[in-house]
C-alpha cells in the first residue's frame, strides 16, 4: 500500500460512505484493497477475490466477534456463531425457507400480501412504494414465515429498526439501548405466545421448525434467532424491491424487455442485488495473524467484508456501475458466500422477483416516477444501502 493510499483510507468519512460509497470503494479496490479505516474501526476488504477467500476460510475469519453489539441486543444467535454451533441452529431454522417450501407453502401468502396492499392504494393513482408497499410487504411476509401472524407489520418494522439501531450503537446512546432492548423484549413475548400455540400443534413456520427439530435449540436460542431474523429479514427485501422498481423505471429499454418476457424478472432480481447490495458489508474477526493482498492483519482484528464493493469489482463485472439485466456474470456476493450464506435467499427471490414486481407492474398500469412528488428519490447507506423513498404514479 502506498503512503498516498494510506492517507486516503485514513481520511474516509462515514458521511461520504453513507452518501455514495461506490467511488470510495473503487479507489480502495485499486489502491488499498485491505485498508484500515479509522472512521469505521475496521479493516475494509473490498476486492471480490479477497472477500471470497475470507468466506472460504471461516477458521481465519470468525463470525464470533468479541464485544459484538449484536450479542448485547439479541443474545447469542446463529449469525454470530461459528460451526459446529452455528450449523446446529441453522439446521433447525432453515427448512421452511428452502426453495420448494417457499413455492408450496409461502407463495400464496406472499401473493395475498401483495394484493391486499395494492388494493389499499390502487385507486389513489399515486403512492410512495417505500412506505406504502415495500416495508409492510416484507414485514407481513416475514411475520407469517416466522410463525408470528398475530404481529402487525408496523410492530415488526419498529422492532426491526430499534434492534438494528442498537446493533450499530457505537456512540453508546442510552436512549438507543433502551429502545433496542424494549424491542428485543417485545419479540420474546411474541415468541412465547407462538410457542404456547405450536407446542402441540406444529405448523410450517420457522418457530415451529426450531421447536420440533431433531436436535432442538433451547427456548432462549429460538428467541435470539427470531430476533436476528426480524433484524435482518425486513430491510433487505424492502430495499431490493424498491431499488429494482426504480432501476426499471429509469431504464425503459430493460423494462420493455422484462414486460415482453416475464422470465427476465429473475435477471432483474440478480442484477439489482449486485448493483445496490442491500447489505453492503458485514463483520468478521481474524483468528490469527494473516496477510491479504499484501497487507498484514494481526490476530483479533475487526474486519469488514464489503460485499457492496466486491459486487462492483471490475475484475469480475465489466462496467460494474451499469445496471444490466442481461449480464452473464452471476457470482455476486450479495447473500454472502460461506457457511452463513443467507438463509432467506429463496424467500427474498420469490417474494420480490416472482410476486411483488410482476404484481405491481401488472396492477398499476403506466407506472412511472412521480415528477410532482415533494421529495425526489433519495438513496443512502453503506452498511445497509437502499432507497429512502419511491414516489410513483400510474393511470387510475
Ligand atoms: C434481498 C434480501 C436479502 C439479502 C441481500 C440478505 C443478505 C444476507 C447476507 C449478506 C447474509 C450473511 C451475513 C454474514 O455472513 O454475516 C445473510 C444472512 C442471513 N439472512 Fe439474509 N438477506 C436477505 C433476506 C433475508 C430474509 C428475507 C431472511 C429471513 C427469512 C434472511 C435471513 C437471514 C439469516 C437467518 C441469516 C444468517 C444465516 C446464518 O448465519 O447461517 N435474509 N443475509
Amino acid at each position: 500500500m502506498t503512503t498516498h493510499a494510506n492517507h486516503f483510507a485514513q481520511d474516509i468519512r462515514l458521511e461520504d460512505l453513507w452518501d455514495d460509497p461506490y467511488p470510495i470503494y473503487r479507489r480502495l479496490r485499486d489502491e488499498a484493497p485491505v485498508a484500515w479505516v479509522p472512521a469505521v474501526g475496521r479493516y475494509l476488504i473490498t476486492r471480490h477475490a479477497d472477500v471470497v477467500f475470507a468466506e472460504q476460510h471461516p477458521e481465519l475469519f470468525s463470525s464470533r466477534e468479541k464485544d459484538s453489539l449484536v450479542l448485547k441486543v439479541m443474545g447469542a444467535n446463529m449469525l454470530r456463531e461459528d460451526d459446529p454451533e452455528h450449523r446446529k441452529l441453522r439446521a433447525a431454522a432453515e427448512p421452511p425457507a428452502r426453495p420448494r417450501r417457499v413455492k408450496t407453502d409461502w407463495s400464496p401468502v406472499f401473493q395475498r400480501t401483495a394484493d391486499e396492499l395494492i388494493d389499499s392504494f390502487a385507486d389513489n393513482g399515486e403512492a410512495d412504494l417505500f412506505a406504502d408497499f415495500a416495508g409492510p410487504f416484507a414485514a407481513t411476509n416475514l411475520a407469517h414465515l416466522l410463525g408470528l401472524p398475530q404481529v402487525p407489520a408496523a410492530d415488526m418494522i419498529r422492532w426491526s429498526q430499534d434492534m438494528m439501531d442498537g446493533n450499530s450503537n457505537y456512540a453508546d446512546v442510552p436512549e438507543v439501548w433502551d429502545r433496542a432492548l424494549a424491542a428485543a423484549g417485545a419479540v420474546e413475548e411474541a415468541v412465547d405466545e407462538t410457542v404456547r400455540r405450536l407446542r402441540d400443534e406444529p405448523d410450517g413456520s420457522v418457530i415451529s421448525s426450531m421447536l420440533h427439530a431433531e436436535d432442538p435449540p433451547t427456548l432462549q436460542q429460538i428467541k435470539n434467532n427470531i430476533k436476528v431474523i426480524i433484524g435482518g429479514g425486513i430491510n433487505e427485501p424492502r430495499d431490493v424491491l424498491t431499488a429494482g422498481v426504480w432501476a426499471l423505471l429509469t431504464h425503459p429499454g430493460q423494462r420493455a424487455d422484462v414486460e415482453a418476457d416475464p422470465a427476465l424478472w429473475r435477471n432483474v432480481f440478480e442484477e439489482t442485488v449486485r448493483w445496490i447490495s442491500p447489505i453492503g458489508m458485514y463483520p468478521r474477526q481474524t483468528a490469527e495473524d494473516l496477510e491479504l493482498s499484501g497487507t498484514s492483519i494481526p490476530a483479533g482484528s475487526r474486519v469488514a467484508l464489503v460485499i457492496g464493493a466486491a459486487n462492483r469489482d471490475e475484475e469480475v463485472f465489466p462496467e460494474p456501475d451499469r445496471f444490466d439485466i442481461h449480464r452473464a456474470q452471476r457470482n455476486y456476493l450479495a447473500f454472502g458466500g460461506g457457511p452463513h450464506f443467507c438463509m432467506g435467499t429463496w424467500v427474498a427471490r420469490h417474494e420480490v422477483g416472482e410476486i411483488a414486481w410482476p404484481t405491481l407492474f401488472r396492477r398499476l398500469p403506466g407506472l412511472e416516477l412521480d415528477p410532482d412528488a415533494d421529495r425526489a428519490v433519495e438513496t443512502g447507506g453503506w452498511v445497509f444501502r437502499g432507497l429512502l423513498n419511491l414516489p410513483v404514479r400510474w393511470k387510475k
